[in-house]
């Protein structure tokens, strides 16, 4: 059931023991504020290096790196669209940062992944429209990809905790 297969979790991403997390990057890969600056500082100057020799990333792409000192073991950066209004595809490459990022785990046979709200943030996408795209694109992938075990949301701020919850169920 992939209802089950997906958790909510009110707290901090870097702290989570699983396969990935997923970081909210923007298009160099050199680190920032939010989630970014949050997962760089857990994870120490090993994953900057790493992220320099990736020439940055895509909106809507996903690239991986290991995890360093964080308990995850691999860190899935991904970008976000900046939130311009609704009308510049911005759900299409929020829904390919939550595809991207799903098939990259599958591809290294990851079985357990965590994702921030990608572009709540600073990028303004109005947190419920992004929780509704996140949980659809998830629960589709994981129809179709019954092997793989669990998808975790995790929520740093109240707002998006409850709209999750309410999205869940
Ligand atoms: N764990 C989990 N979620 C977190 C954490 C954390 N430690 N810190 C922040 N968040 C949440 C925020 O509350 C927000 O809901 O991550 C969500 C995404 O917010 P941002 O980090 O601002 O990311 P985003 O909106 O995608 O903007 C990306 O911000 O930090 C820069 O370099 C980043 O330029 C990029 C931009």
């Amino acid at each position: 059931m992939k209802t089950k297969r997906i958790a909510l979790i009110r707290g901090d991403i870097t702290t989570l023991d699983v396969d990935a997390i997923v970081n909210a990057a923007n298009n160099s890969l050199l680190g920032g504020g939010g989630v970014d600056g949050a997962i760089h500082r857990a994870a120490g100057p090993g994953l900057l290096a790493e992220c320099r020799q990736l020439n940055g990333c895509n909106t809507g792409e996903a690239k991986i790196t290991r995890g360093y000192n964080l308990p995850a073991r691999f860190v899935i950066h991904t970008v976000g669209p900046v939130w311009h209004g609704g009308n510049s595809g911005e759900e299409h490459l929020l829904r390919s940062c939550y595809n991207g990022s799903l098939n990259l785990a599958h591809d290294y046979q990851l079985k357990t992944i965590a994702f921030p709200n990608i572009s709540t943030g600073v990028y303004g996408y109005p947190k419920q429209q992004a929780g509704r795209v996140a949980v659809e694109a998830v629960s589709e992938w994981l129809d179709v990809h019954p092997d793989f075990k669990q998808v975790n949301f995790v929520a740093f701020d109240e707002e998006n905790f409850t709209i999750y919850e309410e999205l869940l169920g």
